[in-house]
């Protein structure tokens, strides 16, 4: 969940306490160049300050360190938390042992560093990163510097880029983060977050000694239990075994410019604020607030937490409420408990028919639960394992971990809206029966119809490939549709709200022509609003179509898997009778091309919103390519498939003819070659070969467009040399080398890290 939404910035009247004269310029305190209230320093780049504030509703000042140049969200690091200055008297300076200290009119040590530096020579400097340091002199002019102290290894209640959240792996100390008492006392709250290098690592935010949310396992790239890490974070997080006894978690922006870090509030809300050079304000990017199912256990042992349903808590499949009357009133700490007995139960009860082995209901896109017990590598073997140990209750996998089992009480699961981890929960055989029954059943009859359908297209094909001539079309068609059978069954409902048909009637005023937003390639896009008000695009496809069936299903399961703010989001679909429907969220502004090529709404595209638009879609077409855990080529990218929304943010829709590439897939060939003339790679149009490359073709012609506001095709088609391509020569391989170079600066910094 991307909150988008704006913040109000706190403490701004700290700026307005800073008369120019006590203010010494520079980004060092020395004994002799000290800072008095309400004095402070730069740091060189004029990024940071640090200087003397009061927080909102106190008169006790502080010394803290805050952004300089754009408006205050918090003080992300104070000094002297516990111990305020009472008046305006105070003063930060280098004390005769060396040690940089806090001082009250009295010339009382309010604070202190506490190392033992040699003596006067010893200054304190604020680096561009927001790091205080300090350093002792050396008095040999041949060896650098050392630094003796350092901000960063203090930390309050924010992390910024480059900290450290560490823990000794042999004393157990920590590095935490922990909250003000509250917005208007910085001295140390109940609220704390520390890394815990369990059997897999994981962030915890604890109140007091209670752990009140979990991040999830770390498997090298992300928190399992934060989805949207792998939308939102164009970052790299690193988790660090320094082999010395620690390990640390820490983070650097790929991009230098981005500006965001991590924030614990008074009240226990983690939080991600970013700033947003475009509207000069900052945004929540991320919030631990953002489902109702943040708090840790919060449903019981093997309760379920769906923050889409109400009430939000449930049992586990094969569980129910331990107590009844509790559970039914709202309180869920209690949990739930197994309604059968598990063979291995059954066996110890002294019961000598064990009966049939248990088996697993599966729950997809979850947060797992806390503390995975074991790990084993191979994915095949999970299931095994589990079944083979009497104390495993759930499995799971994780390419970047392995499986992992849970023993015990399962707490925290909890229903994602993002693609999350898929779990095995453990439950007795009767739990599974009357539904596995069903399956069976329906397999059977699915394979004994295709049976007889292949042998029927079969004896049509022989009958008329003997006919010959062009009734193979025939065939084709046929076996597609065939192929479709199996593919809808691939594809993931559970993951997707489905929407009743009669629901979207009535939401599109009976699909009339009035909300009729347009006609895609596959079928017509109506606009609608739902009973709770919300609007949505419905995509609507047209008849029972072979080729339309075939995107359909492969748009859900493209788009199922990928979250990116700069792509359309899919809310749901409904297959009922023989309609096909997609439901979208609504983007008013409709496509970018009805703005580019109309005269009058063009006026409304300055360079900055252009470059903003070209800026989202180099980033949603790199997520698809690259950041994604999937790689996705999109194969018709072009100006009417890219959607603008209410702040004219591009998002790149219509994944019908998308292509998921396996692991090690760079490239494939096809004989179906789908996309829009204009906008398709010479190799991808007559060869039919596709890659990251054809897309950044046709991404070079949609940059074209948006620059020059002309369409590709409004040139005479006939004299290639017309064509926007043609035009001033911008010949193919221009076109990759220009496209190529953009790419390379825009991956550069990552690949650097
Ligand atoms: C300070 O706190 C008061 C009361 O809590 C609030 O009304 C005011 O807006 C706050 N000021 C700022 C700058 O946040
Ligand atoms: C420095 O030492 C004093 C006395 O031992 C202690 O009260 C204070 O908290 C220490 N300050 C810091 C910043 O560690
Ligand atoms: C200065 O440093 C060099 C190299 O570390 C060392 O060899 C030399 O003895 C030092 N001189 C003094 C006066 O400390
Ligand atoms: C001293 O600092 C400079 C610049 O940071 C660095 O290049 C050099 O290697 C350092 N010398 C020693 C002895 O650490
Ligand atoms: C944190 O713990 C304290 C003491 O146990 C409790 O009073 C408070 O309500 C808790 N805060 C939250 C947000 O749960
Ligand atoms: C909820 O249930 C637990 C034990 O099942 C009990 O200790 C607690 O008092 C209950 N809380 C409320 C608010 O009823
Ligand atoms: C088996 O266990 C259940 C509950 O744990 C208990 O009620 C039942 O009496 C046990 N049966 C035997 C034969 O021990
Ligand atoms: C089952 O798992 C437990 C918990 O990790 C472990 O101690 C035990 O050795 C395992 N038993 C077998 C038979 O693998």
């Amino acid at each position: 969940m991307i909150l988008l939404r704006k913040i109000r910035v706190f403490s701004l009247f700290i700026l307005s306490h800073y008369a120019v004269k006590f203010c010494i310029g520079g980004d060092v305190i020395t004994a002799s160049e000290y800072i008095q209230d309400p004095g402070s320093i730069i740091s060189s780049g004029g990024l940071y300050r640090l200087g003397f504030f009061s927080p909102n509703g106190t008169t006790n000042r502080y010394v803290g360190i805050w952004h300089n140049k754009i408006p205050v969200f918090n003080v992300f690091w104070v000094a002297n938390r516990e111990n305020p200055v009472l008046d305006s008297s105070g003063v930060m300076t280098i004390s005769d042992a060396g040690n940089l200290v806090i001082l009250n009119g009295k010339k009382q040590v309010l604070w202190s560093t506490n190392v033992s530096t040699s003596g006067a020579n010893a200054k304190a400097q604020l680096l561009d990163t927001g790091n205080l340091i300090l350093q002792k002199q050396s008095s040999n002019m041949s060896t650098n510097d050392t630094t003796a102290w350092e901000s960063f290894q203090i930390m309050c209640d924010t992390q910024i880029a480059k900290m450290k959240l560490s823990t000794n792996l042999r004393t157990n100390e920590k590095q935490v983060l922990t909250s003000w008492k509250s917005p208007s006392d910085p001295s140390i709250g109940s609220f704390s977050i520390s890394l815990e290098p369990l059997n897999i690592p994981e962030v915890f935010l604890w109140n007091g000694t209670t752990l009140y949310w979990r991040s999830g396992p770390w498997n090298g790239k992300v928190f399992l239990g934060i989805p949207e890490m792998e939308s939102v974070y164009v970052d790299r997080y690193t988790l660090v075994d320094d082999k010395e006894g620690y390990v640390y978690l820490t983070y650097s922006f790929a991009e230098v410019s981005y500006l965001s870090y991590f924030f614990v509030r008074s009240n226990g809300e983690l939080l991600q604020p970013f700033w947003d050079e475009n509207d000069k304000w900052w945004r929540i990017d991320w919030s631990t607030r953002a489902s109702d199912c943040y708090v840790y256990g919060k449903c019981g042992p093997f309760g379920y937490c769906d923050a889409k349903k109400s009430p939000i808590c449930s049992c586990l499949r094969g569980f129910e409420p331990k107590k009844v009357e509790e559970w039914s009133r709202g309180n869920w700490s209690s949990g739930c408990i197994q309604k059968s007995l598990l063979q291995c139960d059954r066996l110890k009860n002294g019961s000598t028919k064990a009966g049939k082995i248990d088996g697993f209901v599966k729950l997809e896109n979850v947060k797992v639960p806390n503390y995975a017990i074991w790990l084993s590598p191979l994915e095949d073997k999970c299931r095994e394992q589990c079944l083979s140990n009497c104390s495993c209750a759930a499995y799971a996998y994780d390419a970047g971990v392995g499986c992992m089992y849970w023993s015990g009480d399962l707490i925290d699961v909890q229903k994602f809206s993002y693609p999350g981890t898929t779990l095995y929960v453990r439950v007795a055989h009767t739990e599974l029966e009357g539904k596995r029954d069903l399956r069976a059943i329906i397999a059977i009859a699915v394979v004994v119809a295709t049976v007889i359908f292949s042998i029927g297209t079969f004896f049509a094909w022989q009958k008329s490939k003997k006919r010959g001539g062009k009734d193979g079309e025939q065939f084709s068609k046929a076996s597609s549709e065939n192929m479709l059978g199996g593919s809808l069954s691939k594809v993931n409902l559970q993951e997707l709200v489905l929407y009743k048909l009669e629901e979207l009637a009535a939401a599109t005023s009976n699909f009339s022509d009035a909300n009729k937003l347009g006609e895609g390639g596959f079928g017509a896009v109506y606009r609608g609003r739902l009973l709770n008000g919300k609007e949505i695009a419905v995509k609507r496809l047209s008849g029972a179509s072979g080729q339309g069936l075939r995107e359909f299903i492969n748009e859900m399961e493209v788009i199922s898997k990928v979250q990116h703010r700069n792509l359309v989001r899919l809310l749901g679909c409904c297959a009922e009778q023989d309609e096909k429907l997609l439901i979208y969220e609504f983007m008013p502004n409709k496509g970018l091309d009805a703005f580019l090529f109309d005269p009058l709404k063009r006026e409304q595209l300055d360079w900055r919103r252009r470059f903003n638009i070209i800026d989202g879609i180099c980033r949603g077409l790199l997520y698809l390519h690259r950041d994604s855990r999937l790689r996705i080529i999109h194969r018709d990218l072009k100006t009417s498939n890219i959607l603008l929304d209410e702040e004219l943010n591009p998002r790149i829709s219509d994944f019908g003819t998308a292509r998921i590439f396996g692991g090690k897939e760079d490239q494939a060939d096809t004989l179906r070659v789908v996309g829009t003339y204009g906008y398709m790679a010479p190799e991808y149009a007559m060869e039919g070969r596709f890659s990251e490359k054809s897309d950044v073709f046709s991404f070079g012609v949609v940059l074209l467009e948006i620059v020059s506001g002309r369409q590709n095709t409004s040139f005479n088609e006939e004299d290639q040399s017309l064509s926007l391509l043609g035009h001033g020569n911008i010949g193919r391989k221009t076109m990759y080398l220009r496209w190529w170079t953009i790419k390379f600066l825009l991956d550069a910094p990552r690949l650097r890290s």
